[in-house]
């Protein structure tokens, strides 16, 4: 017996670093609530996903459910007619150049997952119906939008009807959060169905170390608080749904089933359940209430209808139709210090 200890000691050893190694390949590749999974683990195999993938009705390589880049859940209805938009090359450019005047994110890098505590600064908590961008002009040169222009982002309590008649544009259904940014929004317009690919790399890195990870979603072009939601967000699904995540994870398979429900795989399903809900209140922003597909095709009624438009063209139309209630010009500059820091301190307390 004595002579089997050295081999079980070792035996136990390799497994306990085995599952280690999943749960680590877990965090790192399961995404959140909404940003899909298989994105992650797509260097687990991508070979399933292409094959769902139908490009004929100019959906830009997006899944669909039976030939609808949605989910018909209630029997009679039909696919609807007109798919989400899907090609923004020519606001890209625009969305990147713009600065956000108030970052949005969690308390320095405190984590809703365990801490209920945890709230957005600036606070969002107005069940909002709708998150807005307000153009703002630069104070000291007359550069044309979006050169030098920012923007400030507010939950608005009301309808996008009523958004709009106040010359406020609509970025996303809901109240603002860590995601909302239009640079987040450009970088899922530009990575469009190609997100999985760009981010398998950044999920790989992140076998070595999160702080990694964070920086290469960082250098695909993703906020900070973005990238850091996005962690957090791993973190729990790992630890709730490991169960249904590793063999998911490591069989490749598709998010969703077959038609005509095209069911959430289990583990997405799970991580909808678990980790979604906290991840959506403090990202504020996902693809689907943004208007934007993902490659986990989602139920027709989820999938917002919000036109992305260029923020430069609103700008311009503003000053002869604005009314009286013009952003103040006494708007401060802040949003550099105030974000270098934040980000300094989220990227100091991972590690
Ligand atoms: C792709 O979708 C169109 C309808 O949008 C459908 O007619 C066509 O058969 C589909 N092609 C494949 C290969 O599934
Ligand atoms: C997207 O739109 C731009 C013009 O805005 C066009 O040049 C480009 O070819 C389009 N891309 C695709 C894939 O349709
Ligand atoms: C914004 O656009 C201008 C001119 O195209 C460019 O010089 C500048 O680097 C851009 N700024 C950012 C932050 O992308
Ligand atoms: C929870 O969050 C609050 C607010 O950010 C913070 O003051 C508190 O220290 C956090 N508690 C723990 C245990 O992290
Ligand atoms: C839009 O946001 C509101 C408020 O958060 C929510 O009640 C509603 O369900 C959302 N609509 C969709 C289609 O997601």
């Amino acid at each position: 017996m004595k002579k089997d200890t050295p081999y079980k000691v070792s035996l136990l050893a390799y497994v306990r670093s085995h599952l280690l190694l999943l749960l680590v390949a877990l965090v790192v590749s399961v995404v959140l609530g909404d940003p899909s999974y298989q994105e992650q683990f797509s260097f687990v195999s991508h070979r399933l996903l292409q094959t769902t993938i139908n490009n004929s009705n100019g959906l830009a390589g997006f899944r669909t459910c039976d030939g609808c880049f949605c989910i018909v859940e209630n029997e009679g209805e039909m696919c609807p007619i007109d798919p989400p938009f899907t090609n923004f090359t020519s606001i890209i450019p625009t969305l990147r150049n713009l600065t956000l005047s108030n970052p949005i994110g969690p308390d320095a890098a405190c984590n809703p997952y365990t801490n209920e505590t945890c709230a957005l600064t600036p606070s969002q908590n107005l069940g909002g119906g709708a998150c807005v961008v307000e153009m703002q002009e630069p104070l000291t040169d007359f550069s044309s939008c979006p050169e030098s222009w920012s923007y400030h982002l507010r939950t608005f309590s009301g309808t996008f009807e009523e958004a709009t008649q106040q010359r406020l544009f609509v970025t996303h259904n809901g109240s603002c959060g860590a995601c909302s940014s239009l640079q987040d929004l450009a970088v899922y317009m530009e990575q469009g169905a190609n997100l999985r690919e760009a981010s398998s790399r950044c999920g790989a890195l992140g076998l070595i170390d999160a702080d990694r990870a964070i920086q290469c979603f960082e250098e695909i072009g993703f906020s900070t608080e973005w990238a850091t939601i996005w962690y957090f967000n791993t973190e729990k699904t790992a630890e709730a749904c490991i169960l249904l995540c590793a063999p998911f994870v490591l069989s490749g398979n598709s998010p969703n089933g077959d038609p005509p429900t095209c069911p959430l795989a289990p583990c997405i399903d799970c991580d909808e359940t678990q980790a979604g809900p906290i991840f959506r209140a403090f990202a504020g922003r996902t693809r689907r209430n943004s208007g934007l597909l993902s490659d986990i095709i989602r139920p027709c009624d989820q999938v917002v209808r919000v036109e992305q438009v260029d923020p430069c063209a609103r700008a311009t139309l503003a000053p002869s139709m604005a009314p009286a209630t013009t952003p103040p010009s006494s708007s401060i500059r802040w949003g550099f210090p105030v974000r270098g820091a934040i980000c300094t301190a989220v990227l100091l307390s991972l590690h």
